[in-house]
Protein backbone atom coordinates (compact mmCIF):
# COMPACT_ATOMS: atom_id res chain seq x y z
CA UNK A 1 0.00 0.00 0.00
CA UNK A 2 1.64 3.25 -0.97
CA UNK A 3 -0.40 6.14 0.89
CA UNK A 4 0.28 6.28 4.84
CA UNK A 5 -2.35 8.77 5.04
CA UNK A 6 -3.79 11.67 3.20
CA UNK A 7 -5.92 14.60 4.22
CA UNK A 8 -9.12 13.36 2.29
CA UNK A 9 -9.21 9.75 3.90
CA UNK A 10 -12.76 9.39 4.28
CA UNK A 11 -13.66 8.06 8.33
CA UNK A 12 -16.14 6.42 9.19
CA UNK A 13 -17.87 8.95 11.85
CA UNK A 14 -15.73 8.32 15.22
CA UNK A 15 -13.35 6.52 13.97
CA UNK A 16 -15.13 3.39 14.77
CA UNK A 17 -15.47 0.49 12.60
CA UNK A 18 -19.29 0.30 10.20
CA UNK A 19 -22.13 -1.12 11.88
CA UNK A 20 -22.89 -3.51 8.96
CA UNK A 21 -19.51 -4.47 9.69
CA UNK A 22 -18.95 -4.67 13.25
CA UNK A 23 -22.58 -7.06 12.90
CA UNK A 24 -21.24 -9.30 10.81
CA UNK A 25 -18.43 -10.18 12.88
CA UNK A 26 -18.74 -13.07 15.45
CA UNK A 27 -15.45 -14.09 16.31
CA UNK A 28 -13.81 -12.61 19.53
CA UNK A 29 -10.85 -12.58 18.53
CA UNK A 30 -11.72 -10.74 15.25
CA UNK A 31 -13.40 -8.39 17.76
CA UNK A 32 -10.37 -7.97 19.79
CA UNK A 33 -8.77 -6.92 16.61
CA UNK A 34 -11.23 -4.54 15.45
CA UNK A 35 -11.34 -3.02 19.80
CA UNK A 36 -7.58 -2.36 19.18
CA UNK A 37 -7.67 -1.03 16.21
CA UNK A 38 -9.86 1.62 17.24
CA UNK A 39 -8.21 2.10 20.49
CA UNK A 40 -5.02 2.94 18.05
CA UNK A 41 -7.02 5.05 15.90
CA UNK A 42 -8.16 6.81 19.20
CA UNK A 43 -4.34 7.38 19.54
CA UNK A 44 -3.91 8.64 16.15
CA UNK A 45 -6.38 10.78 16.85
CA UNK A 46 -5.22 12.32 19.56
CA UNK A 47 -2.13 12.57 18.10
CA UNK A 48 -3.63 14.53 15.57
CA UNK A 49 -4.77 16.82 17.78
CA UNK A 50 -1.91 18.08 19.66
CA UNK A 51 0.08 18.59 16.44
CA UNK A 52 0.31 22.16 15.14
CA UNK A 53 -1.70 22.87 12.19
CA UNK A 54 -0.03 26.23 10.90
CA UNK A 55 3.11 28.36 11.37
CA UNK A 56 1.67 30.43 14.43
CA UNK A 57 1.05 27.66 16.43
CA UNK A 58 4.86 25.62 15.64
CA UNK A 59 7.08 26.38 17.80
CA UNK A 60 11.20 26.67 17.63
CA UNK A 61 12.85 25.61 14.37
CA UNK A 62 12.36 29.80 13.34
CA UNK A 63 15.24 29.85 10.67
CA UNK A 64 13.43 26.75 8.51
CA UNK A 65 10.17 28.44 9.05
CA UNK A 66 11.92 31.98 8.17
CA UNK A 67 12.91 30.35 4.96
CA UNK A 68 9.72 28.52 3.87
CA UNK A 69 7.55 31.66 4.87
CA UNK A 70 9.26 33.33 1.85
CA UNK A 71 9.35 30.08 -0.50
CA UNK A 72 5.46 30.06 0.31
CA UNK A 73 4.62 33.77 -0.35
CA UNK A 74 7.21 33.75 -3.43
CA UNK A 75 5.16 30.64 -4.80
CA UNK A 76 1.96 32.05 -3.94
CA UNK A 77 2.77 35.77 -5.26
CA UNK A 78 3.16 33.64 -8.67
CA UNK A 79 0.71 31.72 -8.80
CA UNK A 80 3.24 28.50 -9.11
CA UNK A 81 3.44 25.32 -6.97
CA UNK A 82 6.11 25.51 -4.20
CA UNK A 83 9.73 24.00 -5.13
CA UNK A 84 10.63 20.30 -4.02
CA UNK A 85 11.75 20.38 -0.46
CA UNK A 86 14.41 17.91 1.26
CA UNK A 87 13.81 18.16 5.35
CA UNK A 88 16.54 15.99 7.69
CA UNK A 89 17.35 15.64 10.99
CA UNK A 90 16.95 13.48 13.62
CA UNK A 91 13.76 11.44 14.11
CA UNK A 92 11.24 13.52 16.22
CA UNK A 93 11.65 16.51 15.51
CA UNK A 94 8.53 17.78 13.04
CA UNK A 95 9.65 16.79 9.63
CA UNK A 96 6.10 15.54 8.94
CA UNK A 97 3.84 18.19 11.21
CA UNK A 98 6.29 20.61 8.45
CA UNK A 99 5.31 19.09 5.23
CA UNK A 100 1.35 19.36 6.77
CA UNK A 101 1.77 23.02 7.80
CA UNK A 102 2.99 23.92 4.33
CA UNK A 103 0.07 22.28 2.92
CA UNK A 104 -2.35 24.15 5.09
CA UNK A 105 -0.34 27.32 4.39
CA UNK A 106 -0.12 26.63 0.47
CA UNK A 107 -4.15 26.02 0.66
CA UNK A 108 -3.31 22.83 -1.17
CA UNK A 109 -4.34 18.55 -0.13
CA UNK A 110 -1.05 16.43 0.61
CA UNK A 111 -0.60 12.61 0.96
CA UNK A 112 1.59 11.13 2.90
CA UNK A 113 3.92 7.62 2.46
CA UNK A 114 7.38 6.13 3.10
CA UNK A 115 10.00 5.20 0.72
CA UNK A 116 9.41 1.44 2.20
CA UNK A 117 5.70 1.40 1.10
CA UNK A 118 7.01 2.08 -2.60
CA UNK A 119 8.30 -0.87 -3.26
CA UNK A 120 7.07 -1.47 -6.74
CA UNK A 121 7.06 0.72 -9.77
CA UNK A 122 3.39 1.15 -9.96
CA UNK A 123 3.33 2.27 -5.86
CA UNK A 124 4.67 5.18 -6.89
CA UNK A 125 3.12 5.72 -10.71
CA UNK A 126 -0.45 4.93 -8.41
CA UNK A 127 0.27 7.75 -6.02
CA UNK A 128 1.97 10.74 -9.37
CA UNK A 129 -0.85 10.19 -11.23
CA UNK A 130 -3.01 11.41 -8.54
CA UNK A 131 -2.10 14.51 -7.71
CA UNK A 132 -3.88 17.60 -8.30
CA UNK A 133 -2.55 20.94 -9.26
CA UNK A 134 -0.11 22.18 -5.83
CA UNK A 135 -0.30 18.82 -3.92
CA UNK A 136 2.41 18.12 -1.70
CA UNK A 137 3.57 14.33 -1.86
CA UNK A 138 5.68 13.74 1.25
CA UNK A 139 8.08 10.65 1.37
CA UNK A 140 9.68 9.47 4.56
CA UNK A 141 12.85 7.54 4.55
CA UNK A 142 13.50 8.64 1.56
CA UNK A 143 16.76 7.89 1.27
CA UNK A 144 15.49 4.27 1.06
CA UNK A 145 13.80 4.49 -2.13
CA UNK A 146 14.35 1.94 -4.96
CA UNK A 147 16.44 2.53 -7.88
CA UNK A 148 12.99 1.88 -10.22
CA UNK A 149 11.03 4.38 -7.73
CA UNK A 150 13.53 7.19 -7.88
CA UNK A 151 14.27 6.59 -11.58
CA UNK A 152 10.63 7.39 -12.44
CA UNK A 153 10.47 10.09 -9.57
CA UNK A 154 13.28 11.96 -11.71
CA UNK A 155 11.39 13.44 -14.64
CA UNK A 156 8.32 13.63 -12.88
CA UNK A 157 10.51 16.30 -9.88
CA UNK A 158 12.03 18.23 -13.13
CA UNK A 159 9.30 18.20 -16.02
CA UNK A 160 6.08 16.88 -14.41
CA UNK A 161 6.21 13.61 -16.60
CA UNK A 162 5.60 10.53 -16.25
CA UNK A 163 8.02 8.03 -18.21
CA UNK A 164 6.69 4.66 -18.81
CA UNK A 165 8.11 1.73 -20.40
CA UNK A 166 5.96 0.19 -22.51
CA UNK A 167 7.03 -3.94 -24.07
CA UNK A 168 10.28 -5.40 -23.72
CA UNK A 169 13.98 -5.57 -25.00
CA UNK A 170 14.42 -3.75 -28.92
CA UNK A 171 10.87 -3.39 -29.08
CA UNK A 172 10.68 -1.11 -25.71
CA UNK A 173 9.35 2.29 -26.14
CA UNK A 174 8.95 5.03 -23.80
CA UNK A 175 5.71 6.98 -23.49
CA UNK A 176 5.54 9.75 -21.41
CA UNK A 177 2.56 11.26 -19.63
CA UNK A 178 2.00 14.77 -17.92
CA UNK A 179 1.48 14.61 -14.51
CA UNK A 180 0.28 18.08 -12.50
CA UNK A 181 2.72 20.45 -11.27
CA UNK A 182 3.21 19.61 -7.15
CA UNK A 183 5.59 19.08 -4.43
CA UNK A 184 7.80 16.48 -3.17
CA UNK A 185 8.84 16.72 0.43
CA UNK A 186 11.22 14.27 1.04
CA UNK A 187 12.40 13.51 4.87
CA UNK A 188 15.21 11.96 5.66
CA UNK A 189 17.47 10.90 8.93
CA UNK A 190 20.61 10.55 6.90
CA UNK A 191 20.76 13.33 4.43
CA UNK A 192 24.21 11.67 3.12
CA UNK A 193 22.70 8.65 2.12
CA UNK A 194 20.53 10.27 -0.56
CA UNK A 195 22.21 9.77 -4.23
CA UNK A 196 22.94 13.25 -5.73
CA UNK A 197 21.12 12.93 -8.98
CA UNK A 198 17.54 12.46 -5.92
CA UNK A 199 19.27 15.20 -3.57
CA UNK A 200 20.06 17.53 -6.72
CA UNK A 201 16.24 17.42 -7.52
CA UNK A 202 15.10 19.93 -4.83
CA UNK A 203 14.95 23.29 -4.66
CA UNK A 204 14.94 23.53 -0.76
CA UNK A 205 17.04 21.48 1.14
CA UNK A 206 16.75 22.27 4.89
CA UNK A 207 18.05 21.17 8.43
CA UNK A 208 16.02 20.11 11.29
CA UNK A 209 17.90 21.59 14.88
CA UNK A 210 17.27 20.07 18.33
CA UNK A 211 15.18 22.43 20.13
CA UNK A 212 16.20 24.44 23.25
CA UNK A 213 14.74 23.76 27.02
CA UNK A 214 12.83 26.93 26.49
CA UNK A 215 11.25 25.56 23.36
CA UNK A 216 10.26 22.36 24.56
CA UNK A 217 9.28 23.91 27.93
CA UNK A 218 6.41 25.96 25.07
CA UNK A 219 6.01 23.03 23.57
CA UNK A 220 4.96 20.57 26.59
CA UNK A 221 3.02 23.55 27.79
CA UNK A 222 0.73 24.04 24.90
CA UNK A 223 0.31 20.07 24.71
CA UNK A 224 -0.54 19.51 28.37
CA UNK A 225 -3.42 22.61 27.55
CA UNK A 226 -4.62 20.82 24.72
CA UNK A 227 -4.71 17.93 27.13
CA UNK A 228 -6.76 19.19 29.90
CA UNK A 229 -3.74 18.29 31.84
CA UNK A 230 -2.51 21.07 35.27
CA UNK A 231 1.30 21.46 34.78
CA UNK A 232 3.01 24.10 36.46
CA UNK A 233 5.90 26.38 34.31
CA UNK A 234 8.85 24.23 36.37
CA UNK A 235 7.10 21.16 35.81
CA UNK A 236 7.01 22.04 31.83
CA UNK A 237 10.86 22.94 32.30
CA UNK A 238 11.35 19.91 34.14
CA UNK A 239 10.13 17.66 31.18
CA UNK A 240 11.94 19.94 29.01
CA UNK A 241 14.99 19.23 29.88
CA UNK A 242 14.75 15.41 29.77
CA UNK A 243 13.68 15.29 26.14
CA UNK A 244 16.72 15.53 24.54
CA UNK A 245 16.08 18.36 21.91
CA UNK A 246 12.92 16.61 20.48
CA UNK A 247 9.47 17.55 20.68
CA UNK A 248 8.17 13.85 20.14
CA UNK A 249 10.17 13.10 23.24
CA UNK A 250 8.87 15.82 25.32
CA UNK A 251 4.80 14.90 24.49
CA UNK A 252 5.84 11.58 25.30
CA UNK A 253 7.22 11.92 28.77
CA UNK A 254 4.31 14.51 29.42
CA UNK A 255 1.91 11.75 28.88
CA UNK A 256 3.86 9.33 30.83
CA UNK A 257 4.45 12.17 33.74
CA UNK A 258 0.58 12.78 33.51
CA UNK A 259 -0.43 9.38 34.09
CA UNK A 260 1.92 8.99 37.47
CA UNK A 261 0.19 12.45 38.58
CA UNK A 262 -3.15 11.11 38.18
CA UNK A 263 -2.16 7.65 39.84
CA UNK A 264 0.04 8.51 42.69
CA UNK A 265 -0.48 12.50 42.95
CA UNK A 266 -3.20 14.91 43.11
CA UNK A 267 -3.10 15.46 38.98
CA UNK A 268 -1.08 18.87 38.78
CA UNK A 269 2.18 18.31 37.23
CA UNK A 270 4.72 20.32 39.03
CA UNK A 271 8.35 20.13 39.11
CA UNK A 272 9.53 17.44 41.92
CA UNK A 273 6.55 15.32 40.41
CA UNK A 274 7.70 15.45 36.90
CA UNK A 275 11.38 14.77 38.42
CA UNK A 276 9.94 11.47 40.44
CA UNK A 277 8.13 10.14 37.61
CA UNK A 278 10.86 10.35 35.16
CA UNK A 279 13.22 8.98 37.77
CA UNK A 280 11.10 5.99 37.89
CA UNK A 281 11.04 5.77 34.39
CA UNK A 282 14.76 5.89 34.13
CA UNK A 283 15.22 9.04 32.06
CA UNK A 284 17.76 11.11 33.68
CA UNK A 285 18.22 14.71 34.24
CA UNK A 286 19.73 15.22 30.93
CA UNK A 287 17.22 13.35 28.86
CA UNK A 288 19.58 10.00 28.86
CA UNK A 289 18.01 6.54 29.37
CA UNK A 290 19.36 2.73 30.13
CA UNK A 291 20.63 2.47 26.14
CA UNK A 292 22.73 5.76 26.08
CA UNK A 293 24.25 5.06 29.69
CA UNK A 294 24.93 1.57 28.96
CA UNK A 295 27.17 2.64 25.17
CA UNK A 296 28.45 5.43 27.11
CA UNK A 297 29.91 3.35 29.80
CA UNK A 298 30.84 0.35 28.24
CA UNK A 299 33.35 2.68 26.03
CA UNK A 300 34.51 4.21 29.59
CA UNK A 301 34.81 0.94 31.30
CA UNK A 302 35.63 -1.51 28.90
CA UNK A 303 37.79 0.44 26.34
CA UNK A 304 39.34 3.24 28.41
CA UNK A 305 36.79 5.72 26.76
CA UNK A 306 37.42 4.21 23.32
CA UNK A 307 37.77 4.43 20.15
CA UNK A 308 35.16 1.93 20.01
CA UNK A 309 33.81 0.47 17.02
CA UNK A 310 29.60 1.31 15.86
CA UNK A 311 29.38 -2.97 16.12
CA UNK A 312 30.84 -3.25 19.41
CA UNK A 313 28.69 -0.28 20.43
CA UNK A 314 25.40 -1.84 19.11
CA UNK A 315 26.38 -5.96 20.85
CA UNK A 316 26.73 -4.39 24.19
CA UNK A 317 23.34 -2.21 23.77
CA UNK A 318 21.27 -5.18 22.18
CA UNK A 319 20.62 -2.40 19.72
CA UNK A 320 21.08 -2.42 15.79
CA UNK A 321 23.55 -0.21 14.46
CA UNK A 322 21.43 2.29 12.23
CA UNK A 323 19.00 3.01 15.60
CA UNK A 324 22.38 3.41 17.45
CA UNK A 325 23.69 5.95 14.69
CA UNK A 326 20.05 7.71 14.00
CA UNK A 327 18.46 7.90 17.20
CA UNK A 328 21.32 7.85 20.06
CA UNK A 329 24.56 9.31 19.00
CA UNK A 330 23.37 12.74 17.28
CA UNK A 331 21.63 13.73 20.72
CA UNK A 332 24.56 11.97 22.74
CA UNK A 333 27.11 14.63 20.09
CA UNK A 334 25.26 17.65 20.56
CA UNK A 335 25.22 17.59 24.37
CA UNK A 336 28.87 16.90 23.93
CA UNK A 337 29.03 13.54 25.72
CA UNK A 338 30.29 11.38 22.43
CA UNK A 339 32.58 12.01 19.36
CA UNK A 340 32.74 10.07 16.19
CA UNK A 341 36.46 9.29 15.16
CA UNK A 342 37.67 7.54 11.83
CA UNK A 343 38.94 4.96 14.67
CA UNK A 344 35.61 4.45 15.97
CA UNK A 345 33.22 6.32 18.79
CA UNK A 346 34.75 7.99 22.29
CA UNK A 347 33.59 9.12 25.62
CA UNK A 348 33.95 12.85 26.76
CA UNK A 349 35.48 13.71 30.06
CA UNK A 350 31.79 15.48 30.68
CA UNK A 351 30.69 11.98 29.71
CA UNK A 352 32.88 10.21 32.06
CA UNK A 353 31.56 13.04 34.76
CA UNK A 354 28.06 12.63 33.92
CA UNK A 355 28.53 8.97 34.72
CA UNK A 356 30.21 9.35 37.55
CA UNK A 357 33.38 8.42 36.49
CA UNK A 358 36.79 9.76 37.37
CA UNK A 359 38.13 11.21 33.97
CA UNK A 360 41.51 10.00 32.13
CA UNK A 361 42.82 13.21 32.47
CA UNK A 362 42.37 14.15 36.18
CA UNK A 363 43.30 10.14 36.87
CA UNK A 364 46.80 10.93 35.27
CA UNK A 365 47.38 13.85 37.45
CA UNK A 366 46.81 11.77 40.59
CA UNK A 367 49.88 9.61 39.56
N1 LIG B 1 4.18 19.57 19.04
C1 LIG B 1 5.17 18.88 18.49
N2 LIG B 1 6.07 19.71 17.91
C2 LIG B 1 5.62 20.96 18.10
C3 LIG B 1 6.12 22.24 17.72
N3 LIG B 1 7.26 22.41 17.06
N4 LIG B 1 5.39 23.31 18.09
C4 LIG B 1 4.23 23.14 18.77
N5 LIG B 1 3.74 21.97 19.16
C5 LIG B 1 4.43 20.87 18.82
Amino acid sequence: MAIISSKKQPQEPNGQPGKQHQESVKDSSHQELLQAEAALDEQGKQEESIRPQRFADYIGQKDLKDVLDIAIKAAKSRSEVLDHLLLYGPPGLGKTTMAMILASEMGVNYKITSAPALERPRDIVGLLVNLKPGDILFVDEIHRLSRMTEEILYPAMEDYRLDITIGKGSSARIRSLPLAKFTLVGATTRVGALTSPLRDRFGLVQKLRFYEVDELSKIVLRTAQLLQTPITEDGATEIAKRSRGTPRIANRLLKRVRDYAEVKKSGEINQSIAGEALQLFQVDPCGLDWTDRKMLSVIIEQFNGGPVGLETIAAATGEDTQTIEEVYEPYLMQIGYLSRTPRGRTATTAAYKHLGFKPPNEQMSLL
